[in-house]
């Protein structure tokens, strides 16, 4: 059981509503914060329908964009105010793009720059200010076990756009771990391997039967199996870890 007060972001689909569910069954009040808001209160309906008055809730609801500063400074201050403070962040929201080399345009790109890149920024901004404040917190981001293979796009692939985005997320973990390690708050990033979510519902049938080729253990992730690295990050079995990289894919990229 946990007693941690968590931001996960994503919170509507696949990983991320996972880790909602998860965190929520072993005790832990959540802020749960998606784009999708009507998704994420239809998918999250039974935790809410069993829950308590809304000023006892154990679940709280914040609908935007995370590449706005506003929401993200929003999700905080209504975390604070529904809980009294939080201890930890589980960022899974992203957005994706399967457009290859030939096929992206500037559009695109800064689209998906500005939500997996600015995005997973501001909301780790928003978030280190009461955290630093406190002297303590834990900061969890997600990568893309397509930063080590190098994947181009194409049906429903991972294009250019999406790998650069993610790429750039370790990039930020190490540098914001460095910040703010000093303060007491960690920063590691989550890297899945590929994860039966909506985010892979473009495959076909032939992709996905080449692709499970390259796991070892013959399947692809399901979101619980990610959504766990997450908690194991925030939680204090994992209090000398900051800056790291966590693979979860299934022994998908060695050899
Ligand atoms: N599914 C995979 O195979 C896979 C593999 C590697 C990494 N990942 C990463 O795992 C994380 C979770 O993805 P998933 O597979 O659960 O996909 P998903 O599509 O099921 O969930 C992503 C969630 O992010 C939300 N979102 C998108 N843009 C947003 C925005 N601007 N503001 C707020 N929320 C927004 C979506 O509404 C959605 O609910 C992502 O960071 C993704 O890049 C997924």
């Amino acid at each position: 059981m946990t007693d941690q007060r968590v931001i996960v972001t994503g919170a509507a689909s696949g990983i991320g509503l996972a880790c909602t569910k998860l965190l929520l069954a072993q005790g832990a009040r959540v802020t749960a914060f998606d784009i999708q808001g009507e998704l994420m209160a239809q998918n999250l309906s039974q935790n809410l329908a069993e829950n308590l008055p809304a000023d006892e809730a154990n679940l709280h609801l914040v609908a935007g964009d995370v590449s706005d500063p506003a929401v993200c400074e929003q999700v905080v201050a209504e975390t604070i105010q529904q809980f009294g403070g939080f201890d930890a962040l589980i960022h899974w929201a992203a957005a994706h793009s399967s457009a290859r080399w030939d096929e992206l345009g500037a559009d695109e790109c800064n689209r998906i720059m500005a939500v997996n890149v600015t995005g997973t920024f501001l909301i780790t901004q928003a978030v280190a200010k009461p955290m630093i404040e406190q002297g303590k917190g834990a900061i969890v981001l997600c990568t893309s076990t397509s930063v080590l293979y190098g994947v181009t796009g194409g049906q429903g692939q991972g294009g250019p756009a999406y790998v650069a985005s993610k790429g750039a997320v370790i990039a930020l973990t190490r540098s914001l771990a460095r910040s703010l390690g000093p303060a007491g708050v960690r920063v590691n990033v989550v890297s899945p391997g590929i994860t039966e979510t909506a985010m892979i519902e473009n495959y076909s049938e032939e992709q996905r039967g080449a692709m499970k080729q390259r796991f070892p253990l013959g399947r692809f992730a399901q979101p619980e199996e990610i959504a766990e690295a997450g908690l194991f990050l925030i939680s204090d079995k994992a209090s000398f870890m900051t800056g790291e990289t966590m693979h979860v894919n299934g022994g998908s990229n060695f050899g």
